[in-house]
């Protein structure tokens, strides 16, 4: 089998995905028409030339403004299942998705709206495809610690829905620990916690992002290669970096796949695997990018395999679970 097939047919999880970030222009534009919302696009030629990001921030402006056609249960349900659909075509067996409430309540939304149509769709899709999943909430860095707070005691009673928080958004000038009371009343409450941390971010915000907010998993974490020490640590705990190389190309964190560093990360043992982030904002889902980063960095059938095998074992499944998968990698 050649290394294309072997990633096509190998059963995979992903575990770094905003569902926001699932949102087809064709979508935008059926939504924006049954809901009755201007969008700044006329067609999907223009929606396709604004994709164009500088950095993190560029992107997040349009992301934010894509999701203002989301208002009702069913739009959330649609746009989940879609992804679903997508996860069909890539052999996604596994899926732990992020989800924005406070994009959504800032505009008048309910969070039960938010909740209750992604959930939803992830029911439908297990009972349909055996597609298993956990939902993670992430909480927008860019706004203050009490307004975070609001959305916590919201989700406290969804936590049968909610696995764990996350933190994302615009990532310079709002470092981890600015969130460490909120993330200490989330543990507090058994929520499990992960942050996007070393994205664009200095690897200090690794560091914190693990001492103050006690993490799992770190988003991204690719910046982590500056600091030797770091990097020590990580390869002894094998804590997960969950790296998105389209994504990172895309805001310009490496300016071509070629340059991306996931091979160095696996020549130091890190526990990385790779993910698709915002794709249909980034040019791909989860084979895309595993298919363009093999080609682009050369990577071997076994590296191939270990991105693989890390996605379950990084994931939140239970032990069993995680070696039926394994087995048929
Ligand atoms: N929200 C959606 N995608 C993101 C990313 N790549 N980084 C930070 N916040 C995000
Ligand atoms: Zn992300």
């Amino acid at each position: 089998m050649n290394i294309k097939e072997f990633i096509k047919k190998s059963p995979k999880a992903e575990l770094h995905l905003h569902i926001e970030g699932t949102l087809e222009p064709e979508l935008m534009f059926s939504l924006a028409k049954r809901n009755n919302i201007k969008i700044p696009f006329n067609n999907i030629e223009e929606v396709k030339k604004a994709y164009n990001f500088s950095n993190l921030d560029s992107f997040l402006k349009i992301y934010y403004e894509g999701a203002k056609v989301l208002i009702k249960e069913q739009d959330f349900f649609d746009l989940t299942w879609d992804y679903i659909l997508k996860c069909r075509e890539d052999n996604i067996v596994h899926t732990e998705i992020f989800f924005d409430p406070q994009t959504h309540t800032d505009r008048g939304i309910d969070f039960e709206t938010v909740i209750n149509g992604i959930f939803n769709a992830l029911k439908k899709g297990e009972k349909e495809f055996g597609l298993s999943f956990k939902i993670i909430m992430c909480f927008l860095r860019h706004l203050n610690e009490d307004e975070c707070f609001k959305i916590l005691d919201k989700a406290l009673a969804h936590k049968d829905k909610i696995f764990g928080v996350g933190l994302d958004s615009s990532e310079k000038g709002n470092p981890p620990k600015k969130f460490k009371n909120l993330f200490k009343k989330a543990l507090e409450n058994e929520f499990i916690t992960v942050a996007h941390a070393g994205e664009e971010g200095p690897p200090e915000y690794i560091w914190e992002a693990l001492n103050f907010l006690n993490v799992h998993r770190i988003d991204h974490g690719v910046q982590c290669l500056k600091d030797d020490k770091l990097v020590g640590m990580l390869s002894e705990s094998q804590i997960p970096l969950t790296v998105c190389p389209l994504s990172n190309v895309k805001l310009k964190v490496f300016n071509k796949l070629e340059e991306h560093n996931l091979k160095r990360m696996l020549d130091k043992k890190l526990m990385v695997m790779v993910n698709s982030d915002d794709p249909a904002y980034f040019g791909g889902y989860l084979n895309k990018n595993l298919t363009e980063t093999q080609a682009a960095l050369n990577l071997s059938y076994e590296q191939v395999k270990t991105l693989l095998v890390n996605s379950f074992k990084s994931s939140f499944l239970k032990d069993a679970e995680k070696k039926k998968w394994i087995s048929k990698i």
